[in-house]
């Protein structure tokens, strides 16, 4: 479909992990690595835009505009693919006090050629008005890649997966929630989603998306974006135990909660659980 599709490496490995906590709970786990689709569009970046580019393409659009933050693995990945793409795109980034060297996300961001405006956090609750200021040409990619758009990408995720072994649940980090609905919407089984920020609306979000999901909280260790020191010392662990790395906003603290409802006996012996590695790792980068 997309020449771009040339360089994305899907399906993703599946991997399943061996551990004395893992084995003391009877179940099967293993990792959906769709960290490894991409150096720079990774995870559920990738499964999110192509819903996207469908539309880009039927509307015949060149040209993206979208929202995030200093650090948005969103924001990353998206001048990624728009550089590839040759698209033209632009980023309202929110903090009008930042420039783009602020962070790598930015640097990079604008190094590929991503038009950054910095509008106050104040304006930026309004995206829709941020929005407006663009003609019709610029195709809105919400905050985060979500939207019903997205949804369709986790398909794959789901159809990879589901060819080889038979899950009895998914576990997934929540941001906006739009990867979890996306899986829900295509299996049958159980999705376990863990929340990175507090106080998210996610009865209402999951009911009107028609999905249920259900919500692990708890797991946001200090809040969004906080990396305590325990937490790195764990996926440093983590990283030399099972020979890949977690990213410490998302999948790290998702884990983290995984781990948690195993050593607990939360799922029956022989359960097949399947995490989802959404990627983020361009978020940890500090070069
Ligand atoms: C690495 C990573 N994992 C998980 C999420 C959460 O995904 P969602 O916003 O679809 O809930 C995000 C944010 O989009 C992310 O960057």
């Amino acid at each position: 479909m997309w020449e771009l599709e040339k360089i994305i490496q899907t399906p993703t490995p599946l991997i399943r992990l061996c551990s004395d906590w893992i084995e003391a709970a009877g179940v099967q786990l293993w990792v959906k690595r769709d960290d490894l689709t991409h150096p720079d569009i990774m995870g559920n970046k990738w499964r999110k835009w192509q819903g996207h580019l469908a539309q880009m393409q039927a509307a015949g659009l060149r040209q993206f505009v979208t929202f995030g933050g200093a650090h948005s693995n969103h924001i990353w990945a998206s001048s990624a693919l728009g550089r590839a793409m040759g698209f033209e795109m632009k980023a309202f980034i929110r903090g009008d006090e930042l420039n783009a060297q602020s962070s790598p996300t930015l640097r990079f961001a604008y190094q590929n050629g991503m038009a950054l405006d910095f509008v106050s956090r104040s304006a930026y609750r309004n995206k829709v008005a941020l929005a407006a200021t663009l003609d019709t040409s610029w195709y809105v990619v919400p905050e985060g890649g979500s939207g019903p758009q997205a949804w369709e990408g986790m398909a794959g995720v789901v159809h990879e997966v589901e060819t080889l072994i038979k899950p009895d649940a998914y576990v997934c980090a929540l941001g906006t929630g739009g990867s979890a609905i996306g899986l829900a919407k295509h299996t049958t089984v159980p999705v376990f989603g863990v929340p990175v920020l507090k106080g998210m609306p996610w009865a209402a979000l999951f009911s009107e998306a028609e999905v249920g999901i259900e919500v692990w909280d708890g797991f946001q260790e200090g809040g969004y974006g906080k990396r305590s020191e325990d937490l790195l010392v764990w996926m440093k662990q983590f990283t030399d135990q099972f020979g890949f790395t977690l990213d410490s906003i998302y999948t790290a603290k998702a884990f983290r909660a995984l781990e948690f409802h195993i050593r607990q006996g939360y799922f029956k012996p022989n359960s097949q659980i399947v995490f989802l590695h959404s990627g983020g790792l361009t978020g940890d980068y500090t070069g």
